[in-house]
């Protein structure tokens, strides 16, 4: 009875989205970071005049060792009517099937009951919140008032102090606090009215009084009070305020008032030491000694920076990496494998593992692929073939470029790059003496021969070896990649490009410019990049390199040399201590830097995953 009467006596419903916000951590960011992230809060305080922020607990569980455990985390949710770039999702909590006075029961037999804070101590430390996660459902609801109301509010309240005889020093802390607010609102900040609560469960009455008893342990040791608001709990249970029935005056239900810069920073809600996604797959653990649950698929993109010298485990994490996300995401895997790491794991990876010999053909003509029609245009432009060509055959001279530009202009038709060779040394010997190498070995089983590339495959480029390996290693790769770019553009399914040993790349441009494209893309396809190296100074030191560096949303540092540490703590704003650790630290020990998360952790394999991943040292 009481339901009809609430909806038939809303004035108009909103629709209302609930939509996912990311945490982050909080002990280990030093303060810029902590004001960009506060400013971004801020931001969607502004934008959302009514929203309620509500941080779930939830159970679930990872997988290590064949062993299941048990793990919790939090959810970040806000239910707004505002319209939001973020995620949206849903928040399943169990209805309400009776109402009492101080508690509700649930239809899955639990009982719910929340504790309002109503009052507020002077200082209120920067995310307090955090103190209760997991306690219970930690909820922050505000609604923005209109800037006439706002300005009045602070008036009244100005005021009133002012007439106020005692001229104590609460008094007068208060007034200037006034006098501040009066000065920001209107202009970046609003006023808000807001609302902070708890909701906790328990199977008895008894359980959900141990609950608040907990609760209020904490909130009296910062100088908050609580209280269970009676007649209220259906109403707050369902995320409302207010009642629609005469009930005895409550004071803590009563809102209180804050503008958004200092709400930014003292309701700052979106806090979690420990990464654990939802849904992810195991990394191992931080160094607080809580597992690393990792879901690519949380994050702005799904591309991956593995980072670290040599020994530091890079290739050891990344098949690792791969092969969890193969078994929980069924990924579509292309591999460029320059020293026949992973040809050699392909079963345990799930690909088929191509190991390239030298005397193989691969059928990687440029003008044949050229031909090949994606749903994106060519598999590769006339423009790219001459970029290639140049990079990989012509001297650093922009006049043989440009020629060559325009004989692949002009010559486009060409059956194979070999027949575009033999119109060059015609046409212009000069450009078609640098072109010869084409049409003898080692070069020509590249481009000669047929092309059977599927997903789930593995390149290994160490059998060219030899002089000039790293260029022929670059060229095929190039090559290689186009064709990898139209089978991970052409669906959403979820896959990986991976590519070790980056860095043997970074002085072609076209190769660069290609992996860039590809980072900046993939997310729309579902794909990511998955891009490990050595020498990361060398890769940041190229720009198309710098940029894959910085837009990858997921970056794992492991060992470095001395010379890597500054361009890393540019690149990535970590604090010089935390960068200077990372000198000497086991393999697989290190940073992850994901979304907004930083965290110390060493990466676990199991004993399976070690004794197969371990590189022998045959090589
Ligand atoms: N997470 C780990 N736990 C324990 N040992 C590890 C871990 N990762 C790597 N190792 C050890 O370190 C060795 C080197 O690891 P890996 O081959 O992954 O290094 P890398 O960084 O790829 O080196 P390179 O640059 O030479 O390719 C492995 O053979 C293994 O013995
Ligand atoms: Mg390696």
């Amino acid at each position: 009875m009481m339901k009809g009467q609430t909806q038939a006596k809303t004035k108009k419903k909103v629709e209302e989205k609930v939509y996912e916000l990311e945490p982050g951590p909080f002990e280990l960011l030093d303060d810029n970071e902590r004001d960009r992230l506060e400013g971004e809060f801020q931001g969607l305080l502004n934008l959302v005049d009514r929203g309620t922020i509500v941080v779930v607990s939830k159970q679930g569980e990872y997988e290590y060792e064949n062993e299941k455990y048990p793990i919790i985390y939090n959810k970040f949710l806000l239910i707004t009517a505002t319209e939001l770039q973020y995620n949206q999702t849903k928040l399943e909590r169990p209805r309400i099937v009776k109402t009492h006075p101080d508690y509700v029961e649930l239809e899955n037999g639990l009982l719910a009951q929340s504790a309002v804070f109503y009052r507020f101590p002077d200082i209120v430390p920067e995310g307090f919140l955090a103190e209760y996660f997991g306690l219970g459902d930690v909820v922050f609801k505000w609604e923005a008032l209109d800037p006439v109301s706002a300005a009045s509010a602070i008036d009244r309240t100005r005021k009133r102090l002012e007439s106020s005889s005692s001229n104590d020093s609460f008094t007068i802390r208060k007034l200037q606090k006034v006098t501040q607010l009066q000065g920001i609102i209107g202009g970046q900040a609003k006023l808000l009215r807001f609302w902070v609560y708890i909701t906790y469960y328990g199977e008895t009455k008894g359980e959900l009084k141990n609950k608040f008893n907990q609760i209020r342990a904490i909130a009296k040791s910062r100088l908050f009070d609580i209280d269970i608001p009676k007649f209220y709990q259906g109403a707050l249970y369902n995320f409302r305020t207010d009642v629609d029935f005469f009930v005895p005056f409550y004071n803590s239900v009563r809102p209180h008032y804050v503008d958004t810069i200092t709400a930014s920073w003292q309701f700052y809600p979106l806090i979690s030491e420990d990464l654990i996604d939802e849904g992810g797959i195991f990394l191992g653990f931080s160094d607080s000694g809580s597992p690393v649950v990792f879901n690519p698929y949380r994050r702005a993109n799904y591309n991956m920076i593995i980072l670290g010298e040599t020994g530091s485990g890079k290739s050891m994490t990344a098949k690792i990496f791969l092969k969890r996300m193969k078994k929980q995401f069924n990924i579509k895997i292309w591999g460029i494998d320059p020293e026949n790491e992973y040809v050699k794991v392909s079963t345990a990876l799930g690909v088929k593992g191509v190991v390239v010999k030298k005397n193989m053909t691969l059928g990687l003509d440029p003008f044949k692929l050229s031909r090949i029609e994606t749903e994106e245009g060519r598999l590769i432009d006339v423009e790219d073939i001459a970029e290639l060509l140049a990079d990989f055959y012509l001297p650093n001279d922009i006049a043989l470029r440009n020629r060559l530009r325009a004989l692949v202009d002009d010559y486009k038709d060409s059956e194979s790059v070999f027949e575009f060779v033999e119109r060059v040394r015609k046409e212009d010997p000069e450009v078609g003496k640098y072109l010869d190498a084409i049409n003898s070995p080692p070069d020509s089983y590249i481009f000669d021969g047929d092309v059977s590339i599927s997903d789930n495959i593995v390149f290994g480029l160490k059998e060219i070896s030899g002089t000039g390996a790293s260029r022929l290693k670059a060229l095929i790769t190039t090559l290689l990649t186009i064709i990898y770019q139209k089978l991970m553009f052409s669906n959403k399914e979820k896959g990986y490009l991976f590519i070790d040993e980056a860095w043997l790349f970074v002085n072609y441009p076209v190769t660069m410019s290609l992996l860039e494209n590809i980072s900046r893309r993939a997310r729309k396809y579902n794909k990511g990049l998955l891009f490990v190296t050595q020498k990361p100074a060398d890769v940041a030191g190229n720009e198309a390199g710098r940029t894959i560096l910085e837009q990858s949303a997921t970056v794992l540092l492991l060992r470095q040399k001395k010379a890597g540490i500054e361009v890393l703590q540019k690149v990535y704003g970590i604090r010089q201590q935390e960068a200077e650790a990372l000198l000497n630290v086991d393999p697989g020990h290190g940073i992850l830097r994901t979304g907004n998360y930083l965290l110390r952790l060493y990466i676990q394999p199991s004993s399976e995953e070690f004794e197969a991943f371990r590189t022998t040292g045959e090589w």
